[in-house]
This record gives structure tokens, sequence and C-alpha cells, in this order.
């Protein structure tokens, strides 16, 4: 056989990305690094409890295969269970679970924003929004978390479209900032009549009385027009997503959203360990708010820093520096997420305060950050 690695079709490509320091690659880390790089927010990944749970009410079925499309005959009892529980516990009509998140929004963003419609996303929406967002026709993007350019921008569409749907979608914790969305973006949705998408990625299990993201921590009664997005890849420590929203949307989807449609539906082992993890979070969530409360603590008294989820962002603005530093953290046993171009504007390294890490190994990463004289400002 030729040798493939002769037969170089994206080298140039590839030595732009060399020559600007954003060179990734896929590594194994050693499972002993103390990991503040996951999004595993709430430490479940590592609770062996969960996860034979799991697998016990699995074994009690008669297939653990997904087999075809949630359309077809892939929809399975413990789907329903899962969607059921989401939708009561968050004041949704209905849920509809689905393969991953990335899947989710290309779903709900592909699915309805339709041809008159006009989608007005946040220029720092995840990825897959903006992906989704080439699959449609009208797109405008407003200032990051900037609900007053969004409602200029509503103001200035309205003039010339009174027809067509407006759809708005934001995050309800930013991933690299760590930032919440303000409340605003629900009351501009209910002036406009606008749809409201919140990809709740990273709020579902991490802020809100009950932890149950965004919507929960404004205290908002959902309404028709409110949308959630959230991901089991994250706090709830397994993989896949879910969309609830009204009866009527969830229908829609079910009808028109072609990541929904034509792919296998999620993996049953996948959905049954984050419907474990979901309940185990509803339990025990006065126990998790006090913990995510005191990590919050020590990143205020030990770097001056108040954050307002459990990412902690530092800003290195230099890609050779932001690598070299993981690289020294890394030695120290810990590991640390460096993030670069162009996922953030600058560099940064992104902290991730997960539940399991003891606050003693905290407090000396904090120490050697210090010992860095780095600016710690999110
Ligand atoms: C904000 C946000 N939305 C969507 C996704 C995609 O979710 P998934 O990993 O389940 O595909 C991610 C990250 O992966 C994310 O950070």
């Amino acid at each position: 056989m030729k040798n493939m690695s002769q037969t170089l079709y994206y080298q140039n490509e590839l030595d732009a990305i060399k020559k600007s320091n954003r060179f990734r690659t896929r590594k194994l880390y050693n499972p002993t690094l103390i990991d503040l790089a996951s999004n595993d927010y709430l430490g479940l990944g590592n609770k062996e409890k969960l996860f034979k749970k799991a697998y016990q009410l699995l074994t009690k079925e008669a297939s653990f295969s997904p087999k075809s499309s949630l359309l077809v005959n892939g929809y399975h009892k413990i789907h329903k269970k899962f969607e059921e529980i989401l939708a009561k516990e968050n004041n949704f009509e209905q849920g509809i679970i689905i393969g991953s998140g990335f899947l989710a929004n290309i779903s709900l963003i592909e699915g309805l924003v339709r041809k008159k419609d006009c989608l007005f996303i946040d220029k720092e929406y995840h990825a897959s929004g903006i992906v989704a967002s080439k699959l449609v026709d009208n797109v405008i993007t407003f200032s990051h978390n900037d609900f007053m350019d969004l409602e200029n921008k509503i103001k200035i569409y309205r003039e010339t479209n009174t027809k067509g749907r407006i759809i708005i979608a934001i995050e309800g914790v930013y991933s690299m900032g760590g930032d919440i969305a303000p409340r605003e973006f629900a009351n501009i949705s209910e002036k406009y009549d606008a749809l409201l998408i919140v990809d709740e990625a990273h709020s579902s299990g991490v802020i809100g009385e009950n932890l149950l993201g965004w919507y929960d921590y404004h205290h908002i009664t959902i309404k028709p027009n409110h949308i959630k997005m959230g991901t089991l890849g994250k706090a709830y420590g397994s993989y896949g997503a879910y969309i609830l929203a009204s009866n009527h949307i969830i229908t829609f989807l079910e009808n028109r959203a072609k990541a929904i449609i034509y792919t296998t539906a999620p993996s049953l082992f996948d959905i049954t360990l984050g419907y474990i993890s979901f309940l185990y979070i509803i339990k025990n969530k006065e126990k998790l708010k006090k913990k995510i409360k005191e990590r919050k603590e020590i990143v205020k008294r030990m770097l001056g820093v108040e954050i307002q989820t459990l990412i902690l962002p530092i800003v290195i603005d230099n890609n050779i520096e932001v690598i070299r530093i993981q690289e020294a953290l890394e030695k120290e046993k810990f590991a640390i997420g460096a993030i670069r171009q162009p996922t953030v504007p600058k560099a940064i390294l992104r902290i991730i305060l997960k539940l399991d890490i003891e606050k003693k190994d905290l407090k000396k990463l904090f120490i050697l950050l210090q010992s860095y004289n780095i600016n710690k400002q999110p």
C-alpha cells in the first residue's frame, strides 16, 4: 500500500495553523492528574454508584441498543421517562432527547428558523449554533450579552420586515467567560413576541435555586415562546442532550428537525446515566449548592476574583505562554484547559472548579497561579 502520509492534501492549511500557534492535537491525559480542565462540573463522572445504578436499570431491558431513529422504532421507555421528568422539573410542557448538544443546536436553528424568519444570535454563541446559522436565510448577530444591542437590531429589522418570526439564541452561561446572560433577554423576547432559545449546556446543574439553570436562576415563569436546550455531557456526567419547549414546538421539531429525524435515537446507556444523574442532582441540590458556593468563596478569597459559575477564565493573551503555563501546571499534577483562537479572541487558561476536587488542591493551585504573576481578571 502507498504510504498514506506521503499524500498531503491539507499541508498548507496545517502549516498556517502551526505558524499562528493554534495547532491542536487530541492527547491522552494522565488519569492521575487533578482534573480542572473538563466540564464535568459536579464530578458525577467519577461516581461509580451512579454508573452502576444506570447499568442495573438498563440490564432489565430487552434491548440495549437504540436501533433506529426516534421517529421509526428507536424511542424507548427510558428515553420517554427522562423527557418527562426533565420537562416536569423545568416547568416546560414537553421535552425531547437528542444525540448531542451539537445536534440540538442544529435541530433548533435549522428546524425553527424558516424562510421569512430572522435569527438574532449572540456573537459568542457556541460553534454548533454558528454552523447551524449558515443553513438559514436571515441571521443577525448582536454583541456578546448585550441586550440593548439586540433590541436596537430588532427594532431596525422590524421597520422593514413586518412578517416572519423573530428567534433569539443565547447561552445561559457562556462556556469560555463563565458569564451569565442577563434576564433582560427574556423581557425583550416577550416584548417583541420572539422565540427565545437558551443553550443551557453550561448552566444546567450549576446555577439556579434548583440547579436547573438560567430560567431557574432568574426565576422566569416559563411561557410558550421559551425554549431550553441542555446537554448531558457537562454537569450531568454523561453524553447526549435534550430540548424542552411547548407541546407545539416539540411536535414541530419531530416533524421538521433533520438532526432529530434522520439520526439514530440517543444511546440508551448514556440517556439512562443522564437520567440517574439528574435524579441525583435534584435529590442532593442543597449539598451541591453549598459546595459550589464554597468554591466561589475560595476563588474570591485567594485570587480576589468574583466568579458567577464554576468557570474561572484567566486571560493570558499569548498563545505560546498559555501552553507554557499549562505544561508547567501539568508537571505539578494539574490538568488545566489552555484555550486559543478561534474558540476565544485572546488565549485563556480555563479552570473548572469541579466539585470532586478537594479544596486543599484548589488552594495549592491558586498559590501556584499567584507565583506566576498573571492577570486574574475574568
Ligand atoms: C454552549 C455549548 N453548546 C453546545 C455544545 C455541544 O454539546 P455536545 O458536547 O453535547 O455536543 C457545547 C459543548 O460541547 C457547548 O459548550
